[in-house]
């Protein structure tokens, strides 16, 4: 086997960029989500132990999908560092607490496109081409039947990353490990199947949104059982 490509150890940079730019999606409507309202109390590991990919999507409803949201991305709380540079704290971590992850969420049976907001707790129509979301479909369909489930995809923003550190991409995909891992446990929690996508799909992320300045970094089907 030849030497195995090593990669730079990511550093804060002695002097952070201010330029982390915030997102260039066109929206529309936007849709408040409801606060989660969680009964019953399953225990971690019962939760750990049921955990499995389940590749059989049906309908989720808006509550489920508005709890699965809240869990795997609501900002909790935020602090401004120097440089303009936000710091956040989540259920779920991420490098800097910079979470350059974007959720984008896709309704396969509405054919709707939106964009979470962790913030406010909503999502946010995108503005996309029909002829763009059936392209982006059948592009997923291809990796993995989402049914009438949901397909969200996860928009990385390395520019965030880069603002604070050096060598920023393998912090990013550090994340993705991260989110997806906790995503699986937070829909095995919510009994709803889950499987993580392997595929990026990049380009077809960036034709979709019409935002160049975001990487696919692969995605996941969320379904009722
Ligand atoms: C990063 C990642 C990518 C994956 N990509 C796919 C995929 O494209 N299609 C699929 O059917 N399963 C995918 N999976 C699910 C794995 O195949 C699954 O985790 C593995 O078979 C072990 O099964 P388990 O999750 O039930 O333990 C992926 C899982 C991870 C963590």
């Amino acid at each position: 086997m030849g030497a195995l490509p090593l990669l730079a150890d990511p550093r804060p940079r002695l002097k952070p960029k201010s330029t982390a730019t915030s997102s260039s999606y066109k929206t529309s409507e936007k849709f408040y989500l409801p606060r989660p309202d969680i009964k019953g109390n399953k225990s971690f590991f019962r939760v750990l132990a049921a955990r499995a990919s389940r590749r059989q999507f049906a309908h989720v409803s808006d509550e489920k999908l508005a709890t699965f949201l809240w869990y795997s991305a609501k900002a909790l709380s935020i602090n401004q560092g120097p440089h303009n540079i936000f710091c956040q704290h989540r259920y779920v971590p991420s490098a800097g607490g910079l979470h350059p992850i974007d959720l984008i969420v896709i309704d396969v049976h509405e054919g709707s496109v939106s964009v979470y907001d962790p913030i406010a707790h909503a999502l946010c129509r995108l503005d996309v081409a029909e002829e763009n979301v059936v392209a982006f479909l059948r592009y997923s369909q291809t990796v993995l039947d989402a049914g009438s489930g949901i397909l969200i995809w996860f928009a990385a923003r390395p520019d965030k990353v880069s603002a604070k550190y050096t060598h920023e991409l393998s912090l990013i995909w550090r994340d993705v490990g991260a989110l997806i891992a906790s995503m699986y446990l937070i829909a095995e929690a919510l009994s709803l199947n889950y499987c993580a996508l392997g595929a990026l799909g990049s380009q077809e992320l960036q034709t979709l949104t019409g935002d160049n300045s975001i990487l696919g970094a692969g995605g996941c089907i969320l379904g009722s059982r």
